[in-house]
């Protein structure tokens, strides 16, 4: 234990961690990792994303309005690992990756992924913290590589940490 409680009972949350895809809707895309995404609703079914204000796909977000959530398997791990970079710090990133845009809201589909959930967010929760949380619908989704949840990669299968 430290001497922040709060810091401490946080890291005990565990997190899955995903490729966060984003468009602008005028053919500008972008990929980032993230752990601060679940399930927010049953009907419609949504999903709830923590989003850094300052990460370059906020700003994409905001325009396009839509996302796709990326799931890996634990075993392509290394699948994800060249999005940890922000867009400012690492260009290239996009350009370097392989993928096909996803059917419905044209976000990218990274190679290796074992499914993915497309979404148009329905409401940007700015509550003045660093991250807003974005409620988004799951309109459609793929699964490429079926699988149950204990085979999907977690933050924790890294050893990262994003929380606190
Ligand atoms: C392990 C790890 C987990 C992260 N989880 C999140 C997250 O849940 N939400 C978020 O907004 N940023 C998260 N980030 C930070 C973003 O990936 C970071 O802000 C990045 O710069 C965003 O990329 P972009 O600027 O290209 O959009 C995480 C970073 C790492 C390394």
């Amino acid at each position: 234990m430290s001497d922040d409680l709060i810091k401490d009972a946080l890291h005990m949350i565990p997190y899955g961690f995903y490729a966060i895809s984003t468009t602008d809707g005028a053919g500008e895309v972008n990929i980032m990792v993230a752990n601060w995404l679940v399930q927010a609703s049953f009907t419609p079914r949504m999903v709830a994303l923590g989003l850094a204000r300052k990460a370059y796909s906020h700003g994409l977000v905001k325009t396009g309005r839509k996302f796709v959530v990326n799931i890996f398997n634990k075993a392509d791990a290394e699948a994800i690992k060249g999005f940890t970079r922000s867009r400012a710090k690492n260009p290239d990133k996009v350009a370097n990756a392989t993928y096909t845009l996803s059917p419905t809201v044209g976000c990218p589909v990274v190679e290796g992924a074992a499914a993915y959930l497309e979404c148009e967010v329905r409401a940007m929760v700015d509550a003045g913290g660093d991250h807003d949380v974005v409620i988004a619908e799951v309109v459609n989704a793929g699964v490429m590589k079926p699988g149950k949840a204990e085979e999907t990669l977690t933050l924790h299968d890294l050893g990262w940490n994003y929380a606190g």
